[in-house]
């Protein structure tokens, strides 16, 4: 799916949006830090999406715009983006289609995909960068077939997709308009769409803060490349002004793996459940967070944003131990006394 410069596809409404900007005043007290802005996109109000009803608004817009039948994309047994891709293709009329790596037996986000009527087409293989290749071919074998299809890569991830965050920038700036501007933004990077989209959007506004990724699955050194790349040519598809490197701070927390929060990061998360009733994943939003723990804590007062995007359903496989993404069960994220007040 392309669109040219200075080309924007129409939105195809899904989120309900603005997304909520609120201060976390009891964590604040709790840490004894300055202010913490929580911009709400796991109250995107779309399903189960968060953060990604953004990119599918203008992913599905374009498609449809392409006499699209079927939405074909691909993830693994814990992408959120899977089972938002199938609701979303729902939303529009489309059939929906996912190449999916790994075993989807009892993930749950797959079984959401597959019970909104999305076809799944597991590879049996536990290579995640051929499920894009995989997605394009079978989209190119339908629309020969007669069924006009739109391949979508993993997280909705293009230049496209990224425009949803542009618009989230705007937004952003849009509620801060009468506090003093964040020290920094903090977010969680995966397939790096949302902070590609971010990054354009502020550039567009010309704020000048920086934006702090925090990159958990991939290298920072390769994500920082691509992130720019996909930002440079999603303010193209705008018109806008193109983002700088230095706006870029990445952090990398690979850790002991994707998925995996060290007890660092479940500590705080579950701080942030008990004092905001905030509900973190240990994919995304506890690692993120934790990193605007850091840098609320290490700085002068200043007010950070860090975005919460979602992640509810293995926020909730993880307390409940039901396993977000298949396979073993997870251990059930244990209730720290200490914490609760
Ligand atoms: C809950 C959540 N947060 C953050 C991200 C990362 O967003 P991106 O892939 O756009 O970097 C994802 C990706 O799927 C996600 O599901």
């Amino acid at each position: 799916m392309t669109a040219q410069p200075g080309e924007v596809p129409q939105r195809f409404p899904l989120a309900v949006l603005p997304t909520p900007l609120v201060r976390a005043e009891r964590l604040e007290a709790v840490l004894g830090c300055g202010t913490l802005l929580v911009k709400r996109d796991d109250l995107s109000g779309f399903g189960v999406a968060g953060n990604k009803a953004r990119a599918l608004e203008y992913l599905v817009g374009a498609a449809l715009a392409q006499g699209t039948e079927v939405l074909v994309t691909g993830g693994g047994p814990g992408s959120n983006f899977v089972p938002a891709a199938a609701l979303a293709a729902r939303a529009a009329g489309l059939d929906c289609e996912i190449v999916l790596w790994g075993d989807p037996h009892g993930a749950t986000n797959v079984a959401i995909a597959e019970a909104a009527g999305a076809r799944i087409l597991p590879t049996g293989r536990y290579d995640r960068e051929e499920v894009d290749v995989l997605a394009a071919q079978r989209a190119a074998e339908l629309t020969l077939a007669g069924r006009p299809a739109t391949a979508v890569p993993r997280g909705g991830s293009t230049p496209i997709g990224a425009l949803g965050f542009a618009d989230a920038a705007a937004e952003l700036m849009g509620q801060l308009s009468d506090a003093p501007p964040p020290v920094e933004v903090v977010l969680p990077l995966g397939s790096g769409g949302s902070c590609a989209g971010l990054l354009a959007g502020l550039a567009a506004a010309g704020a000048t803060f920086p934006v702090v990724a925090v990159s958990v699955s991939r290298p920072p050194e390769d994500v920082r490349r691509t992130v720019l790349a996909m930002a440079r040519e999603c303010a193209a598809l705008r018109g806008t002004t193109a983002p700088t490197s230095d706006q870029l701070e990445l952090v990398d927390a690979r850790g002991e793996g994707f998925g995996t929060a060290t007890e660092q990061e479940r500590r705080r998360a579950r701080l942030a459940l008990h004092t905001e009733g905030l509900f973190l994943d240990t994919t995304y939003g506890a690692e993120a967070f934790s990193v605007a723990v850091d840098r609320l804590l290490g700085r002068p007062p200043g007010p950070v944003v860090w975005w919460h995007t979602g992640g509810l359903v293995p926020a909730v496989a993880h307390v409940t131990g039901a396993g977000p993404s298949g396979g073993a069960p997870a251990p059930a994220m244990e209730l720290d006394g200490g914490a609760r007040r």
